[in-house]
């Protein structure tokens, strides 16, 4: 397991002005052509559900789920939207940047819990799968036989 020192991933812009500043990206402009140069990052899912253990290695512009169906590896989604938290999973080593994630509280996330689906790497990860309906049942199952039905979205709570 290991992030990349080096720039592996190649993208092609052909409008130059279209670059900002990303972290771990770099940048260079030649023939009026710019490349961006983006690092990858090793991550580790152990699916607990069928017990096979996947290591795929993922740019830190581009989504985990994503990525690694690209690289032949099946992991748990239903919307590919950060809302329904199929894709969730503990990470065990390593962070993440979910801005999207917006099926995850923000008391889940620093709890570890992460939606590939909408998850960039920030580093090398281990994580595993979630049980079935665990962070469903974390952030909602307070809300369900308690007996009076509050207003508002549970979310905001948070
Ligand atoms: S697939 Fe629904 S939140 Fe990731």
């Amino acid at each position: 397991m290991a992030t990349s020192p080096f720039l592996t991933s190649f993208v092609r812009h052909r409008d130059p002005r279209l670059l900002w500043p990303v972290a771990g990206v770099a940048s260079v402009v030649a023939h009026g052509v710019a490349l961006v140069m983006v690092r990858t990052h090793t991550v580790t899912v152990h699916h607990r559900q069928t017990g096979r253990i996947y290591t795929v290695e993922v740019p830190e512009d581009r989504y985990i789920l994503q990525s690694a169906e690209s690289q032949g590896v099946e992991l748990p989604f239903a919307c590919r939207n950060g809302a329904c938290t199929t894709c969730a999973v503990r990470l065990l080593e390593g962070e993440v940047d979910q801005p999207e994630a917006m099926g995850l509280s923000p008391d889940l996330r620093r709890q570890g819990y992460a939606l590939l689906c909408v998850s960039y790497p920030r580093s090398a990860i281990q994580a595993e799968t979630q049980d079935e309906d665990e962070v469903y049942e974390l952030q909602f199952g307070r809300y369900f036989g308690k007996g009076k039905v509050r207003m508002g979205l549970p979310l905001e709570d948070d």
